[in-house]
């Protein structure tokens, strides 16, 4: 069972956006959509932008640099439905104020993958 870190307060990051994190040894970015948080590895994989700086829309964030998008939700790449390529999911907790990642990325499957909800 891997440790989790809290990388940031509840108000750091505005609903509709991402932020990147250090977790261990892996950079992750944390997104707040639709009222639930998720984290995914935050490098693009094309050429390495930092996907937590992209912009989101519909549970998808578009990379900065040449606009692939990949879902804020379960890592996928959206622009081409038949591509494996996808990015890691990590579990992701929140307590009271404090959300908190693990660096240990959750087991591929195609479906979602946990999230959590802001507590109350
Ligand atoms: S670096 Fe992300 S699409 Fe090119």
């Amino acid at each position: 069972m891997s440790e989790f870190k809290t990388v940031a307060r509840v108000d750091e990051i505005p609903a509709g956006e991402g932020r990147s994190y250090i977790v261990g040894d892996k950079m992750i970015a944390v997104f707040f959509v639709d009222g639930k948080y998720t984290a995914i590895d935050d490098l693009c994989p094309h050429m390495g932008a930092s996907l937590a700086s992209g912009y989101v829309e519909d549970g998808a964030v578009t990379c900065p640099w040449h606009a692939w998008r990949f879902s804020t939700c379960n890592g996928l790449w959206l622009d081409n439905p038949r591509s494996k390529l996808r990015q890691r999911v990590y579990p992701i907790q929140v307590e009271g104020q404090e959300i908190r990642v693990s660096p240990e990325p959750l087991p591929e499957t195609p479906a979602d993958p946990a999230t959590a909800a802001p507590a109350g």
